[in-house]
């Protein structure tokens, strides 16, 4: 049996240790069953995910995981355990459970293992991260995956497109009123494998980041990134302070179908909505926007979807054709 299979068993069991203690321990139900309640979560949502809780406890699950017959070693390479080594007396090593007194979001590989886990931490406290990630282990390379994407998988491929969120909650939220092509990029910057991962279903993304100023910044860097793998990219902006989550929430579903469908800008608009709202018709401002946007259209392979995004941009910013594509000339030159 080799290492990766070993990990993915302790990960497995750890999973529905963390799901057990949510349905049948008290403080499961009191604090983490209620926390996902609060959140609207329904119960057979909270089974979908495999959501669990993980008790105020320092050595909770590395106790009954031992006593279980797993190895020390492997809990810790599975990122379940910290390993301490006393600063006084290297031969005294404590370990202790990563996480603790966090609700448990179990990150799936695509065939559906378990691989990682999101911990979110119920009270806001300013000395402690929101959420608690695994570490990069054997099984886990961060860039490499999606949250959500085995329980969106056969959605996306329906769909022939793929909704991209930021968070663990995004998903969830957006599973429960029915959109289930949603992955999640978990608040760091798309990477080109996960852009790849997503091209095995589908060659169409819609990026549905945070409404706050972080979220727009992601959108212009995750358009590029599509762009340059020849897939085609839409994005829909929310209200400054709402996320997906809270927004679906708030609307209801079927509204927040409609507001997708009447929001949704392929990215030439969007960049030209954002800017030009900014600018207010400064001749330099708008340069530079036109700029922006031919630095993005040089990333799409494909040169008749180039000419298409040409001609649309000349449309939209009142300028000649030729002169888009003569600076394309320029960055291409550029680039070789
Ligand atoms: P957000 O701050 O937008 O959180 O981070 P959220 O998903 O809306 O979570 P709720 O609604 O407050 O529960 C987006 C994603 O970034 C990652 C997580 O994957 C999160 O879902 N993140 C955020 C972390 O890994 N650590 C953090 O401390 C914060
Ligand atoms: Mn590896
Ligand atoms: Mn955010
Ligand atoms: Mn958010
Ligand atoms: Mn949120």
């Amino acid at each position: 049996q080799n290492e990766r299979e070993s990990l993915l068993i302790v990960l497995q069991y750890a999973k529905n240790y963390f799901q057990k203690i949510l349905q049948e321990h008290d403080k499961g139900q009191s604090i983490g069953y209620s926390y996902f309640k609060e959140r609207g979560f329904s119960d057979s949502t909270i089974k979908k995910f495999d959501l669990g809780y993980s008790l105020e406890e320092w050595e909770g699950l590395f106790k009954q995981a031992v006593k279980e017959g797993f190895s020390i070693e492997m809990l810790e390479k599975a990122g379940l355990v910290v390993r301490k080594e006393n600063a006084n007396d290297k031969n005294s090593v404590r370990h202790y459970d990563r996480f603790r007194a966090r609700v448990i979001f179990p990150i799936h590989n695509v065939t559906g293992k378990v691989i990682a886990f999101g911990a979110r931490i119920l009270k806001t406290d300013k000395n402690q991260p929101k959420y608690l990630n695994s570490p990069e282990t054997e099984v886990y390379h961060k860039s490499k995956i999606l949250y959500g994407i085995y329980q969106a998988k056969q959605s996306i491929r329906q769909e022939d497109n793929c909704f991209l969120v930021e968070g663990y909650t995004d998903v969830i939220s957006l599973h429960q009123a029915g959109i289930e092509n949603v992955v999640a990029s978990s608040g760091t910057s798309l990477t080109e494998d996960q852009v790849r991962l997503i091209s095995r279903y589908t060659i169409n993304i819609t990026i549905l980041y945070d409404g706050d100023i972080a979220g727009i910044k992601a959108s212009m860097r995750g358009i590029d990134m599509i762009l340059e793998q020849g897939m085609n990219v839409n994005v829909v902006t929310f209200p400054d302070s709402e996320d997906p989550d809270s927004f679906v929430r708030k609307l209801g579903g079927e509204e927040f179908k409609k507001y997708i469908k009447a929001s949704k800008k392929d990215f030439i608009s969007f960049k030209t909505a954002l800017f030009l709202k900014e600018t207010e018709g400064d001749p330099v401002k708008k340069a530079g926007v036109i700029r922006e946007i031919v630095e993005s259209i040089s990333k799409i392979p494909d040169a008749i979807k180039r000419a298409v995004f040409f001609k649309q941009c000349s449309a939209l910013m009142e300028i000649e054709e030729q002169t888009l594509i003569s600076e394309y000339n320029k960055i291409v030159l550029k680039k070789n």
